[in-house]
C-alpha cells in the first residue's frame, strides 16, 4: 500500500518545518515520524518524504542508509543493536553478543523466524561510560552481563 502521512503526522511535519532552518534539517525527524507511524521505512515512504521536503530521493536514501537505527522493512518487533566499538569490546561486548546469539538463535544481521527479534552490530551508541551497551528499540541497556541480557530478552519474549 502506498505510504501517506496520517493527518496527525502531517501536522507534526508542518510544525517541524516551521521549527527548523532548512527543509533538509527536517529529514531525520521526518524519517523518525515515518518509522513511528509504520514501524519501518520503505522506499515508497522515502519518496514521499523526498517530495514533501523537496529533496532529491538520493539524499533521503543516503541519510537513511547512513543511520543504522532506522528500521528497514523486515525488521523484527524488537531491534537488538549491540555496540561493537572498542570501549564496549574492551568491556565484554563479545560475551554479550554470544549470549544474544545463544538466546535468540540468530547472529548479527539476522531476524528470528517468528519475526520477533532482529539482531545487529552497530558502531558506538554514545554511552561508552556504561559499556557494554545494547539498544533494544528505543531503550538502552547498559553495563550488561551475559546473565542480564539473557534476562532482558526472556522478558521481551513473554510480552
Ligand atoms: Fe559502545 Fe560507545 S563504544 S557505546
Amino acid at each position: 500500500m502506498a505510504f501517506a502521512f496520517t493527518p496527525t503526522n502531517k501536522k507534526k511535519l508542518d510544525t517541524l518545518l516551521k521549527r527548523y532552518p532548512t527543509q533538509q534539517a527536517v529529514l531525520l525527524p521526518a524519517l523518525r515520524l515515518v518509522e513511528e507511524q509504520e514501524n519501518e521505512i520503505t522506499e515508497d515512504a522515502m519518496r514521499v518524504v523526498a517530495e514533501r521536503l523537496e529533496l532529491p530521493p538520493a539524499t533521503v536514501l543516503g541519510v537513511f542508509t547512513f543511520y543504522t537505527h532506522y528500521r528497514r522493512p523486515g525488521t523484527g518487533t524488537y531491534l537488538v543493536q549491540i555496540c561493537a566499538t572498542l570501549p564496549c569490546a574492551l568491556c565484554g561486548a563479545r560475551r554479550i553478543e554470544d549470549a544474544i546469539t545463544e538466546a535468540l538463535g540468530i547472529r548479527p544481521g539476522e531476524t528470528t523466524k517468528d519475526g520477533t527479534f532482529t539482531f545487529k552490530k552497530v558502531e558506538c551508541l554514545g554511552s561508552c561510560d556504561t559499556a557494554p551497551v545494547v539498544q533494544i528499540n528505543d531503550e538502552y541497556h547498559e553495563g550488561l552481563t551475559p546473565d542480564s541480557i539473557r534476562k532482558i530478552l526472556k522478558g521481551l519474549r513473554k510480552r
